[in-house]
């Protein structure tokens, strides 16, 4: 049997319906908004990546020097045999995971997007001839039914996009991977800290304008995949701080009064001069928000780690007895 398996939980054309119903919904309700994960066509997750290496933008390097640290830590507290990624991408910050497992039988990257997928299965395999590797095509947030492979079983969400979930979403989120552990199972999350507002803004809002093209990037995506009749250069990024709910919002401004037509959806869509669009949340966390949303979840916060300067967590969580 080939150590690689491809299993599509999600129909062919589940992105397209999943996108115009979003459209459908966020652009005719008051305020206007639309769901992160459209930032992320070919050119947005290059965007992203971009960010990711931008001085301002730390998240992606904090939560690295966690993982170099203390995987031995994990590999030791869970000796997973089964791990697990949610939104595993290019499966990058895995490998240091995954070096310090020895004893790990099978890998299931679980993604939306089928070729990151098998672009990052090749990758692996190279590295670890004999690695079972069962990646799942699956939309995360709806609930997923695992390989019956080996346990201990450890289920990783990193980068902090627990954050990019609203509250009701992370409660039904975390309920979705309590049903996936059982004793002696483990999952990893990965969650930015509250610090300085000055700090965080410029994380969202940095001065080579790369954040500002990803979150115009939503606006491209329509376009090409709805026929939206939108220039995303009529559109001004904002990023501002909610202190009260702890998070960034993401937001595009529209400069002038104007209208998006998507006439293969029958919209027609006016913005005011200086109507705002919400385009993402990313909440911002403390140990204690955290501790308390796995409780809700039947989940008990075993280990808190964070990175020297103190802006990044890595939790780890069981499965309460
Ligand atoms: C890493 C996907 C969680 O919220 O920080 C980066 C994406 N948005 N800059 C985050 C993002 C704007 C992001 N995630």
């Amino acid at each position: 049997m080939s150590p690689f398996q491809l299993t599509r939980t999600l129909p062919e054309d589940a992105t397209g319906a999943a996108l115009r119903d979003d459209v459908l919904h966020g652009l005719t309700r008051t305020p206007k908004e639309l769901p992160p994960k459209w930032f992320y066509d070919a050119r947005g997750s290059e965007l992203f990546e971009e960010i990711t290496r931008l001085p301002e933008y730390y998240p992606t390097r904090a939560e690295r020097e966690i993982l170099i640290a203390r995987a031995p830590a994990i590999a030791a507290a869970t000796g997973a045999r089964t791990l697990v990624e949610l939104g595993s991408g290019s499966s990058e910050k895995t490998r240091h995971l995954l070096d310090a497992l020895p004893q790990l039988h099978s890998y299931v990257p679980v993604d939306v997007s089928e070729s990151a997928l098998t672009g990052a299965a090749g990758a692996l395999l190279e590295e670890r001839p004999g690695l079972h590797i069962h990646a799942l095509i699956a939309d995360f947030t709806r609930g997923l039914v695992l390989p019956g492979t080996p346990g201990p079983r450890l289920v990783v969400f990193l980068g902090g996009t627990i954050g990019n979930l609203l509250p009701a979403e992370r409660a039904r989120f975390l309920g979705s991977v309590r049903t996936l552990l059982g004793p002696g199972d483990a999952l990893l999350l990965g969650t930015d800290l509250v610090k300085s507002e000055e700090v965080l803004v410029r994380a969202y809002d940095d001065a080579a304008g790369v954040t500002a093209e990803f979150n115009r990037n939503v606006l491209r995506v329509l376009a090409r995949e709805l026929g939206a009749e939108v220039d995303p250069a009529d559109f001004e990024h904002v990023a501002r701080w909610d202190r009260e709910r702890e998070w960034i919002e993401m937001r595009l401004r529209a400069r002038s009064a104007l209208t998006v037509r998507i006439p293969e959806l029958g919209l027609a869509v006016p913005f005011a001069r200086g109507e705002e669009m919400r385009t993402e949340v990313s909440a911002k966390f403390r140990q204690e928000g955290v501790r308390k949303e796995l409780a809700e979840a039947g989940l008990e916060l075993s280990a808190w780690w964070t990175d020297t300067e103190g802006r990044f967590a890595l939790s780890l969580a069981t499965v309460i007895t």
